[in-house]
């Protein structure tokens, strides 16, 4: 059991490192949808390298943290930060991603406030001057949460055949609470 690590509470979410024993599930709903080239563009998921994410799961590096997204005691889909792969990530940069793996979890207001309080933490707890995602433009959920939250839209990009609305939000548009 990881005990250490960053916890973020969200209203209904908290966000916590993954605990050893879930990695098959982490994997599992991975490999559901590991041929979807929208959310595994560069290739289905290595099972070394994502135990190797569980056991350095809550630690932020060098712009890299993963999160499990959970709901009262439930591990429901995963959240964090890494580099956008081909670009050097300068510091205050942040780039984020997240996942709900079962379908009836999604489209409840879920992913909005997990990724809420993330960026809130980043802004306010590491250093975070700017976050940025992508989405396939075919994504409406997260391209919800983007515009719920603020996110600004800022263009198209095609890359691995497929079509990526690119969001960002600064500090200064997130109105960062100072106390
Ligand atoms: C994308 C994802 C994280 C969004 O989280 P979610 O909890 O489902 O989304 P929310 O319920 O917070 O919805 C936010 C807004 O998006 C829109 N939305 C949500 N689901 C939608 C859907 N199926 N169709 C159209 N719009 C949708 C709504 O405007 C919603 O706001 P509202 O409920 O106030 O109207 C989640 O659906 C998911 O994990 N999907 C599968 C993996 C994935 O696509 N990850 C992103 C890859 S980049």
């Amino acid at each position: 059991m990881n005990n250490s690590g960053v916890v973020i509470r969200g209203e209904r979410v908290v966000l916590r490192p993954f605990r050893p024993e879930e990695l098959d599930q982490w994997h599992s709903a991975r490999m559901a949808s590991a041929d979807d080239r929208t959310q595994f563009p560069v290739g289905p998921p290595d099972p070394e390298r994502l135990c190797e994410r569980v056991e350095r799961s809550g630690e932020l590096r060098h712009g890299t943290l993963d999160l499990a997204v959970d709901v009262d005691g439930r591990l429901i889909g995963e959240i964090g930060t890494y580099a956008e792969p081909g670009r050097e990530m300068r510091p205050g940069l942040f780039f984020l991603s997240i996942a709900l793996f079962r379908p009836q979890d999604r489209g409840r207001g879920l992913g909005t406030d997990a990724v809420r309080v993330l960026c809130d933490w980043l802004f306010r707890s590491a250093g975070a001057e700017r976050i940025e995602s992508s989405t396939a433009i075919s994504n409406p959920a997260m391209r919800g949460v983007f515009e719920k939250l603020g996110f600004g839209f800022e263009g198209v990009k095609s890359r691995w055949d497929v079509d990526w609305a690119h969001y960002a939000v600064s500090r200064e548009q997130w109105n960062v609470d100072p106390s």
